[in-house]
């Protein structure tokens, strides 16, 4: 099935565009900078090996629930989505993901801001639905200034990170202590549940501008 099928067409907005994976953005990914331990489960340098960069792009375009986008700003890849339209919970926002040398100048708020006006406007009736690891507070600064609120805290097994956990020593792991435990023979991470109702207020502004980011 072509990919046309399954994406619209480029959804504008937020002076940003939001576009399915492509050859030229998966390149453009493939040298974003990376954050390593705890994000590294974000980080695309793997894509700078070709057969991995074909076998993601193949990935990208499966038909299916999930729909995943690239946002590009004056032509350059500056950060990624993917949502689940058919998550019984709601539409389910995933792979929230803008690189280091982006960061800081609210592609983030922006890029979630237009693909859930696209959303709403092509599933009226759903809610939004997202969960994130407790120690990602930037990321949490933006849901909440999207609209979205924590419904729930639980315990989870993130198996990526329980990988890197095992490998860590405990001044490596110092940062997120408090967020993390080791309990029935396994690492957790603390999650938080987020939702957002349809129709919720957005800000898209940041509260601190980004040159005075540390
Ligand atoms: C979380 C992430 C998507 C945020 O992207 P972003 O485009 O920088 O986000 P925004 O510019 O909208 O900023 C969000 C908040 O973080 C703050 N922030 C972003 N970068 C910052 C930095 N380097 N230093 C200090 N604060 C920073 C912003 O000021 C903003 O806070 P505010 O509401 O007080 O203004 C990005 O950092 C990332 O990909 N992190 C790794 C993966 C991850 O955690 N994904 C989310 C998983 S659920």
């Amino acid at each position: 099935m072509s990919i046309r099928a399954n994406y619209p067409a480029p959804i504008h907005g937020e002076h940003l565009v939001l576009r399915p994976w492509d050859r030229n953005l998966v390149n453009q990914m493939a040298r974003w900078g990376e954050r390593g331990f705890p994000y590294h489960a974000f980080d695309l340098g793997s894509l700078r090996d070709p057969a991995q960069a074909e076998s993601m792009l193949r990935w990208a375009h499966e038909p299916g629930h999930h729909r995943h986008f690239v946002a590009v700003e004056d032509g350059v890849a500056v950060g990624r989505v993917s949502v689940n339209l058919k998550d019984t919970s709601g539409l389910y926002l995933w792979s929230v993901h803008v690189p280091p040398e982006h960061e800081g100048q609210a592609v983030c708020r922006r890029m979630l801001a237009v693909l859930m006006r696209w959303l709403e406007r092509t599933y009226p009736t759903r809610d939004f639905i997202l969960s994130s690891n407790s120690f990602a507070e930037h990321a949490h600064r933006a849901y909440r200034a999207l609209g979205f609120e924590i419904i729930e805290t639980r315990w989870h097994h993130d198996k990526e990170l329980a990988d890197q956990l095992w490998q860590r020593t405990p001044n490596e792991r110092a940062d997120i202590a408090d967020q993390i435990r080791f309990e029935n023979g396994r690492w957790e991470v603390r999650a938080h549940i987020f939702r957002r109702k349809r129709g919720t207020h957005m800000n898209t502004s940041l509260r601190q501008p980004a040159h005075l980011l540390s």
